[in-house]
């Protein structure tokens, strides 16, 4: 900015010398304003971080490999409909189809390239076989297997850290029944079977805990009754109670109920007791998040407004209620899906819209204070290519786990809903890194970018850091 000012012509209109003079003085009183200005909010926004702006600018080397930009191309199969030459002469050939859009060969499950996006279990990533090459690599879109062989079962799910413990744990929703449409246009579901919760050191062998919030078989006024719907279960640690709180979406079959369960537990592997159901704030309320900040207070961010916007609000000392405190953010924005995280003292989010199990593009917003205002930055995808970018890789946010040891690095965890067989829907896992200046400036920021990129990379195959010890 100051060079622009030093080498742009005096303006001088139509006036004498000493108008000239007290002209380019308050010229190079606003520049000085507007610097000092710039400095203040950046000073401002690193309150509390140390001021350590190189270290936002900076990647880390244990992590370099996993910002390399890889492409993706796909093999698209011919357009259906296709005019045989074995057909009778006389009747008219029917028009060649255009090529059928690739997200309308994802939800078809007799799609030729179906097995691009649900590989078959023949490559299933398999942590007690003899990995070899292959082990602690996170192949995104691959069955899943926990260490007794069987496939990972929680999905719409979010990981614990347990520290005392050196512990993560997964917890997720068990969908391993049959899908089915409870009416005509009812959406693809499966009945509740409960949440199941898994546990690793290194975040890539899953032991099977259990399912520790069982879903209920006979008693149909219960929230859990097997013909509801129990999604995107969390669960935060209470310092002050020593209790594990599980929230989790509550909904009947027809998305009617709009609600939120929460449940309660000493341990991590439960069981937890589930207390009751409501609407928060007296809003409705389906997909959900909850989010405990560095100082203890914990938040819950739902869709709400028929998904037309999110409330974020805090929870009570204890975690298992409300308190008044709610603000609306991203109104009108139609965005569900939440997964918030925090680096240096900003707060980060992804969404997605509104698309049913179809996938969509993801976005990334950011906040100085957790309660808003809440900008948002543009779609966080990077590599593979436009159609991956465009659809989130075809999978839709749930959870963003911070890596201890590793500031600005994050596992994105997304689900790539198999809408025809939601028990074999699929985890893509990607790095998610926070660095660097932001696509979109914020207006208020006299053009200077506040935010970092938040960047997910798109990789077939990846693995944390070798010395990252997982604690
Ligand atoms: C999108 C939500 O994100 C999922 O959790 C699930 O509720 C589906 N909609 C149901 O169609």
């Amino acid at each position: 900015m100051r060079m622009r000012n030093k080498y742009r012509k005096p303006t001088t209109f139509c006036c004498n010398a000493g108008s000239i003079c007290s002209l380019s003085a308050v010229v190079w009183g606003l520049v000085g304003c507007v610097i000092m200005l710039h400095l203040y909010s950046l000073i401002h926004h690193q309150d509390g971080v140390g001021g350590e702006i190189q270290m936002r600018l900076n990647r880390h080397p244990l992590t370099r490999e996993l910002e390399e930009v890889e492409e993706e191309s796909f093999q698209i199969p011919p357009p259906r409909g296709k005019w045989s030459p074995h057909a009778p002469r006389n009747k008219p050939r029917p028009r060649p189809r255009p090529a059928t859009p690739l997200i309308e060969e994802f939800l078809d499950k007799s799609s030729q390239i179906r097995h691009l996006f649900f590989p078959d279990q023949r490559t299933a990533i398999d942590p007690m076989k003899e990995a070899g090459n292959d082990s602690l690599y996170f192949y995104p879109g691959r069955m899943w297997f926990d260490t007794n062989g069987k496939p990972i079962q929680a999905h719409g799910g979010g990981i614990l850290y347990v520290e005392r413990l050196g512990m993560y744990y997964w917890y997720g929703e068990n969908k391993d029944g049959p899908t089915y449409h409870a009416h005509k246009k009812g959406a693809a579901r499966v009945d509740i079977i409960g949440v199941s919760c898994y546990s690793s050191k290194d975040l890539w062998t899953w032991k099977n805990e259990g399912i520790v919030l069982m879903g209920e078989e006979t008693n149909e006024t219960h929230d859990l009754y097997k013909s509801n719907v129990l999604e995107r279960p969390k669960v935060v640690y209470n310092d002050k109670t020593g209790k594990y709180v599980m929230w989790m979406h509550i909904d009947d079959a027809n998305y009617t109920k709009a609600s939120v369960g929460i449940a309660i537990s000493d341990y991590p592997t439960g069981p937890f007791d589930y207390l009751y159901s409501k609407r928060p704030h007296g809003f409705d309320s389906r997909d959900m998040t909850i989010f405990k900040d560095d100082n203890g207070v914990a938040y819950l961010i739902y869709s709400s407004e028929d998904n037309s916007e999110l409330h974020i609000g805090t929870l009570t000392e204890d975690y298992l209620d409300v308190s008044q405190v709610m603000s609306r953010i991203l109104v009108g924005q139609h965005r569900e899906a939440p997964a918030l995280f925090k680096h240096q003292g900003t707060y980060y989010m992804i969404t997605s819209g509104c698309s049913g199990w179809a996938p969509n593009v993801a976005l990334v917003h950011a906040a100085d204070s957790i309660m808003g205002p809440w900008e948002t930055m543009g779609n966080p995808c990077i590599g593979g290519n436009k159609i991956l970018r465009n659809t989130t890789f075809f999978a839709q946010s749930t959870f963003v786990v911070p890596l201890p040891g590793l500031p600005g690095s994050f596992i994105f965890m997304a689900d790539r809903w198999n809408v025809a067989e939601l028990r074999d829907s699929r985890y893509l896992w990607l790095p998610l890194m926070v660095w660097g200046a932001a696509d979109q400036p914020l207006e208020y920021n006299y053009g200077f970018p506040l935010w970092s990129r938040v960047s997910i990379y798109w990789h077939r195959r990846w693995k944390l850091p070798d010395g990252w010890s997982g604690q």
